[in-house]
């Protein structure tokens, strides 16, 4: 029997710090042919500018604090507004906090995005215990080139040392990815984080889905909500 139901295609993706939103963005946007923006990509990108609000996201970014909204909502918007992103998106880490939901919700609210159709439809809530962010993020690395992402126990290369996506040898770990910092991040996204999930349970958009197994057990739950 064929389902008729309308399949989301807009999508955020929330969870604490290295819960896997970043490696199920990448997956998602695979499988579904949609582009994928990383609100800490978007601001690492910004902090490696060199100009003096780039300077000034560094040093935020840094101490795992939370950016000034203004300068992430304005970047964002930009993404969604593309061409390319008409037949849909995924959001990873935006919004994070009560705010910035609420600007987000305005945004939708503009005529551009409602003919376009451009609202949010789902939002994917990984869930994932403390004791599993330190481990994840203590051991992640990235490809240099391509940005695929990497762990040495849960997902490491094919061949030592080498992207299994483009072949590249240089791995870069972020700055952000010390003890402290991710206390830090943790701390902030139980404070100011967390209080997004009911609002957006309110809107009927919310889905939880449980983050602590292996990578493909994850995705294949969400393969499940989102359907492909
Ligand atoms: P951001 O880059 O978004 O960092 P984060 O939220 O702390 O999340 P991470 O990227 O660390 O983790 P992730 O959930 O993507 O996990 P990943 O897939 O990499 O933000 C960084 C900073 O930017 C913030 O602290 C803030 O300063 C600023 N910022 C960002 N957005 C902002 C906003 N909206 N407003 C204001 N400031 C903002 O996985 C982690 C590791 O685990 C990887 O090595 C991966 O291989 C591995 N892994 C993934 N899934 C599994 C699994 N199921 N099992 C085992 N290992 C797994």
């Amino acid at each position: 029997m064929v389902e008729n139901r309308v399949l989301p295609r807009r999508i955020v993706m929330m969870g604490p710090p290295g819960s896997g939103k970043g490696t199920q963005s990448a997956i998602l946007s695979e499988k579904l042919g949609l582009n994928t923006y990383s609100a800490g990509e978007l601001l690492r990108e910004a902090a490696a500018s060199g100009t003096p609000e780039g300077n000034a996201i560094k040093e935020i970014i840094d101490k795992g604090n939370l950016v000034p909204a203004e300068y992430i909502v304005n970047r964002i918007e930009a993404k969604i507004i593309e061409p390319e992103n008409h037949k849909g998106y995924i959001i990873d880490g935006f919004p994070r906090t009560l705010d910035q939901a609420k600007v987000f919700e305005e945004m939708q609210q503009k005529p551009f995005f409602q003919k376009n159709n451009l609202a949010v439809d789902l939002v994917l809530l990984l869930q994932v215990p403390d004791e599993y962010v330190i481990d994840r993020i203590i051991g992640r690395s990235q490809c240099a080139e391509c940005g695929m992402l990497y762990h040495e126990k849960f997902k490491p290369t094919k061949v030592f040392g080498v992207c299994d996506n483009c072949g590249c040898k240089e791995f870069t770990r972020r700055a952000d990815d010390t003890y402290e910092t991710v206390v830090s991040r943790l701390r902030n996204y139980r404070r100011v984080t967390a209080p997004v999930i009911p609002y957006y349970e309110d809107k009927g958009l919310l889905v939880c889905v449980d983050g602590t197994g292996p990578i493909d057990v994850v995705s294949e739950k969400i393969r499940k909500i989102v359907g492909y």
